[in-house]
């Protein structure tokens, strides 16, 4: 034992050593999978990020880094549907909820702002703060604020004024008890003549206020442009090098780069997160979304930033920090795959998350697994305004953000459907109209003599995509393993294709390969601001009345395991 700690203590005394005496090597996407917007800051030698996720429940994750390759998920700022009481039921449309997010520390505070679109009574501005980011309970009820513009920006100036800069780009004082804006905003910069001058940040440095945006729309015309002054409210003299990042125009694996924000490292040199699209130029084919990137900046005394080109591996800092996962929480790190048994007793893991806020108890871990009360909408459920079968009521759904270009996923359904119309499966999930669906259904009878059929059922749900969708295929689940757990996997065929197959659990020669679907089904569509989760749900498919299933027996499902297995870092190289 002795021996071998000395031997690990040299080996990471060299491995430290030769990250210090030249340029560490890093990959993108930092944070990979869905992390729309990040927004970062370093407290001691500590890095913190929070992303977007729109109506996604528990909302507005915040990783945690010592060395900015190995982020640990540590807590969600919105965790309880009490900081926002009827908030997520309310909203209808499957691309807003919490938009991007600001962090920041104040006098040993951390501060979370955000907006949250989608209400009748307009945009809700919420301010959270925390004095312990490694704990969801500590994530304080917001303050709420009506501001008319989004993306939120917070800047306590040295007087120890704050200011919310917004989408426009406008600022206003924020009274961080009262939630009072100042009138009326001033207007502080329009950027370059880019669509949406929206995510600024304000940096103070060297005697300037520096305001960096998101320029020209989150898709292939983003960037990153700057502006400074000497006085917080203006003039603003645009940057002459703008935009000051960008893959616009290019034939880049990583396009859409922009909505970005910089922080230091305890050696003071600088960095970036901002989100990109590993589409590369064809830009049709990104089931993964916006997801976040990071990059050294170059910032010298009295001068503009300069910020590396966007790649899959790139060259950091030569003061990078050694790897290091020694990070408190029982969050997982964003990149490591998932192994859950959901034992007796165990809580559901924290990178599981719903589609809205689920209904009340819709998920618990039991002695036979996790449990998953039917919702009556389906994934897809009817349009919304219908609350019972909308699925704005909450969704049976769990799952995962796809974090890898090639993976494989699996869950064993331990249950079985009893009634009609019920059904239990996985799915890759961008929005409640565009999903991969592999389920175990009860299908109802068509004559009054015949029995219901339990069946596998492959289906596919795309709207706003420019490709055929398959057709659904149905097996029946073969008569000899209605007494075994059944196995639902989905996994890549290659860097564009999912594979669907239903097998008896732990025996994969019994796989029926149930479809194949283009991973174009999950890229844009009604979904251009998010990215594929993967998961399972429980439905009965629009059964009885109310927003309850007739019957609810739960779902039952266990051995749940996510597993990546590559990751394309360029249009030709997998890592
Ligand atoms: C949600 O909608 C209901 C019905 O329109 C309304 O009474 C309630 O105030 C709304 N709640 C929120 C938080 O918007
Ligand atoms: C930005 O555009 C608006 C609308 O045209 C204008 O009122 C405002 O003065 C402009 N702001 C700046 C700083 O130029
Ligand atoms: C890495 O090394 C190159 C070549 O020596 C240098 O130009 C660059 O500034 C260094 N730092 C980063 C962050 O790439
Ligand atoms: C999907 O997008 C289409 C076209 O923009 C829109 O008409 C439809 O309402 C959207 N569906 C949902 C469920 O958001
Ligand atoms: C999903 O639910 C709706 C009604 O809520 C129903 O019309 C539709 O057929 C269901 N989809 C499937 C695959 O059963
Ligand atoms: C998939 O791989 C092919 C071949 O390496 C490459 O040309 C293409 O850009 C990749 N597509 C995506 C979306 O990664």
């Amino acid at each position: 034992m002795k021996l071998l700690l000395a031997f690990l203590s040299l080996a990471l005394g060299i491995l430290a050593e030769s990250y210090q005496t030249g340029n560490a090597t890093f990959y993108n996407p930092a944070l990979p999978g869905w992390h729309s917007d990040p927004s970062c800051i370093r407290r001691d030698d500590t890095f913190f990020c929070v992303t977007s996720t729109f109506i996604a429940f528990p909302g507005l994750p915040v990783y945690a880094s010592k060395d900015l390759r190995n982020w640990r998920l540590i807590s969600h700022v919105w965790n309880r549907e009490s900081q926002l009481p009827g908030v997520s039921w309310n909203t209808t449309q499957q691309q807003q909820g919490m938009y991007a997010a600001t962090i920041r520390e104040h006098k040993g505070e951390i501060y979370v702002v955000c907006e949250y679109l989608g209400l009748s009574q307009g945009i809700i501005g919420v301010l959270f703060k925390t004095k312990d980011p490694f704990n969801d309970a500590a994530w304080s009820d917001p303050v709420t604020f009506s501001p008319k513009k989004i993306d939120p920006d917070l800047f306590w100036d040295d007087d120890g004024t704050l200011y919310v800069a917004t989408q426009g780009i406008i600022l206003q004082k924020l009274d961080m008890e009262t939630g009072e804006l100042s009138q009326p905003p001033i207007s502080l910069w329009n950027g370059t003549g880019g669509v949406w001058p929206e995510g600024p940040h304000i940096y103070k440095k060297d005697g300037y206020y520096y305001l960096l945006i998101a320029e020209g729309g989150t898709a292939e015309d983003h960037s990153i442009t700057m502006a400074r002054s000497r006085k917080l409210t203006g003039p603003y003299e645009a940057y002459a090098g703008n935009p000051v990042l960008t893959a616009r125009g290019t034939q880049r694996y990583f396009q859409t780069v922009g909505h970005g924000d910089l922080f230091t490292d305890k050696a003071g040199n600088w960095w970036g997160m901002c989100l990109a699209t590993r589409s590369g130029p064809a830009y049709e084919i990104y089931p993964m979304g916006r997801e976040a990137v990071l990059f050294p900046v170059t910032w010298e005394e009295g001068e503009w930033p300069v910020m590396q080109t966007i790649e899959g591996r790139m060259s950091g800092w030569p003061t990078m920090p050694p790897p290091n996962r020694r990070i408190p929480g029982d969050g997982p790190f964003v990149a490591d795959p998932d192994s859950y048994d959901f034992e007796a007793g165990s809580s559901i893991p924290k990178n599981l998350i719903h589609w809205r806020v689920p209904a009340e108890g819709a998920f618990k871990i039991s002695k036979k697994g996790l449990q998953v009360t039917p919702s009556r909408a389906n994934l897809t459920g009817t349009p919304f305004g219908n609350v019972e079968t909308s699925g704005q009521r909450g969704l049976s759904f769990i799952a995962r953000r796809q974090t890898d270009t090639l993976f494989t996923y699996s869950v064993d359904l331990v249950s079985k459907p009893k009634n009609a119309n019920e059904e239990a499966g996985v799915s890759v999930f961008l929005t409640q109209v565009n999903h991969l669906d592999l389920g175990v259904v009860q299908l109802p009878p068509t004559k009054p003599s015949e029995e219901p059929q339990l069946a596998f059922r492959f289906r596919v749900t795309s709207d706003n995509v420019p490709i055929a969708v398959p057709e659904p295929h149905i097996v029946p689940v073969p008569a000899a393993w209605k007494q075994s757990n059944l196995r639902l996997q989905i996994s890549t065929s290659n860097n564009v294709t999912y594979e669907f197959s239903a097998m008896k659990a732990g025996h994969p020669e019994s796989a029926i390969k149930m479809g194949t679907a283009s991973a174009q089904l999950v890229s844009g569509g009604n979904g251009t601001f998010v990215g594929s989760l993967v998961g399972a749900y429980a439905t009965c498919n629009g059964a009885g009345k109310g927003v309850d299933c007739p019957r609810g027996e739960p779902a039952v499902f266990s051995r749940w395991r996510y597993t990546g297995k590559g990751q394309q870092i360029s249009i030709n190289e997998v890592v």
